[in-house]
């Protein structure tokens, strides 16, 4: 089994078991190359920084429906967005995806540019989202490092370096990884293992695409990994 036949694997699972979630296209459209909306990739990577996958779906769905285009929130009321973010919290998030929105409107003829550098000069859109944008909504080549892939990837090749220190090295390894060909269902299906069978305390090793290449189940380590250092 060599590194360069791990994406393709992963991406075979993901063909089967991806999770369905509101933002997504299904597996037949995506067959067909159908990609996701980029207002809405966006839309729900910012809502899913702080907030998890099940309550983000409803404010999602609320917010989709009552703004469809990135034009309908550019134009919306500020108090009207603050009241259908009420829940999510963090609430400088909602306040810069206003800004966002307007910007995307006024400085790019209301279309998310499809290019990371253009995309990180936006309001609240830091590395994390510039690249799941890039990959997720325009099928860039960019590697998104969240908390899900950083455990994947620590396990994957059995880093013990304790995180913050380990970021280096895990986005090295992460890139390493991503392939050129369908780097956005990649980036999806690297956070669907981490949230589903490379779950943090007890991994689901058994049925993992990648238990073979493991080096932490190798070494018995998985559930260990990644080190934190202690506060
Ligand atoms: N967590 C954050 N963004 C995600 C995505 N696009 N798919 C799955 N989990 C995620």
């Amino acid at each position: 089994l060599s590194q360069d036949d791990l994406p393709q694997i992963l991406l075979e699972w993901y063909d089967v078991h991806a999770r369905e979630m509101p933002w997504r296209v299904g597996p037949a459209a995506r067959k067909a190359g159908q990609r996701s909306d980029p207002y809405a990739v966006w839309m729900s990577e910012i809502m899913l920084q702080q907030t998890t996958v099940a309550t983000v779906r409803d404010y999602f769905t609320r917010f989709m429906a009552r703004w469809p285009r990135v034009q309908d929130l550019a134009a919306a009321e500020d108090a009207d967005v603050m009241g259908e973010w009420a829940g999510l919290g963090y609430y400088a998030r909602a306040r810069n995806l206003l800004k966002c929105a307007r910007t995307v409107v006024d400085e790019h003829g209301g279309s998310f540019p499809a290019d990371y550098d253009a995309l990180i000069k936006l309001p609240g859109i830091g590395p994390y989202t510039a690249a799941a944008v890039a990959s997720i909504a325009f099928d860039l080549r960019h590697t998104v490092l969240d908390g899900n892939v950083e455990r994947v990837i620590a396990r994957l090749y059995n880093i013990h370096t304790p995180l913050p220190a380990a970021k280096p090295e895990l986005m090295a390894r992460a890139d390493a990884l991503t392939p050129d060909l369908r780097p956005g269902d990649y980036a999806q299906a690297v956070m669907d293992l981490g949230a589903t069978i490379c779950s943090p305390r007890s991994p689901a090793c058994g049925i993992c695409p990648w238990r073979d290449p493991c080096a932490a189940r190798a070494a018995g380590t998985a559930p260990d990994l990644p080190k934190k250092t202690p506060k």
